[in-house]
């Protein structure tokens, strides 16, 4: 979409400058800078679309919704990892604006970057209800109270957008540690009253990789654009593994879904 004075007051221009990278043609990455028009209405992602559609259809990128619900416009913007949708070029004027692909993972080409190791670890905790106990069509929905679904609410508004990922200093270190993401969305699961999977999805967590290679930062939940919170997930998971260790030696089991609403312990 062209600037229009008439949508948003009148066009300025912008520097944008991006990471450049087609595997086809660059040895390696290298930066580009655009001069963009701009209005006060438009985001990151309008500006990424005038420069494809304007000044150089070989700029690749990832979006869909633009409305902050697909999760597929990650980047980082001025060095943050944001949802490019949601940020506006206004807040960069006039200083010139950095975009890179999320930090932390390859680049694929430009700003699109790799993302099947992080399916993998979304595949690998059993993302779907493993029902407790089975019914029939004929006996109903499985229903749940209010404060059964507050237990989990939470971590089912993660988009997969991955950005908590580009935050987190330990994947960057450790590629195979599950993650701030994978482990908001096992306790999504493992926080429902209606599921019977946990013990499949514990056996991640106790893993090496798993909850206990959080160093605990926590920039992995100010950078999420949905407030899911994986960091809160994340210490939830340690909590119920360190318990899960010392009720072993009492021969005992605990359900975690007795806990209030974000606590870890019941
Ligand atoms: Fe869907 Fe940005 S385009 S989240």
């Amino acid at each position: 979409m062209p600037p229009d004075a008439a949508a948003g007051g009148a066009p300025r221009e912008i520097m944008i400058k991006t990471l450049r990278y087609r595997p086809d043609v660059d040895s390696k990455p290298a930066w580009q800078t655009y001069r963009v028009p701009f209005t006060e209405d438009m985001s990151v992602l309008q500006g990424l679309q005038y420069i494809k559609d304007h000044l150089d259809g070989t700029l690749s990128f990832r979006w869909s919704c633009r409305m902050a619900i697909c999760g597929s416009c990650g980047m980082m913007i001025g060095g943050e990892p944001k949802l490019a949708c949601m940020s506006v070029l206004r807040d960069y004027y006039p200083g010139e604006l950095v975009i890179e692909p999320l930090a932390h993972f390859p680049i694929e080409r430009d700003l699109v970057v790799t993302v099947g190791e992080f399916v993998k670890k979304i595949e690998s905790i059993y993302p779907y209800l493993i029902p407790k106990t089975a019914r029939r069509l004929d006996e109903g929905e499985y229903l749940q109270t209010p404060l059964q679904l507050a237990r989990y609410e939470t971590f089912s508004d993660c988009i997969n957008c991955m950005l908590c990922y580009a935050a987190c200093p330990q994947f960057g270190e450790n590629p195979d540690f599950i993650g701030p993401g994978a482990m908001a969305l096992l306790q999504r699961y493992n926080g429902d009253s209606r599921d019977g999977g946990e013990e499949k999805r514990m056996a991640l967590v106790h893993t090496e990789n798993g909850a206990w290679s959080c160093t605990a930062v926590g920039y992995c939940s100010e950078v999420c654009p949905k407030q899911v919170d994986p960091a809160n997930a994340v210490n939830q998971n340690k909590t119920r593994s360190a318990l899960d260790y010392f009720l072993r030696f009492l021969g005992r089991s605990v359900d975690v879904r007795s806990a209030p609403p974000g606590g870890g312990a019941p």
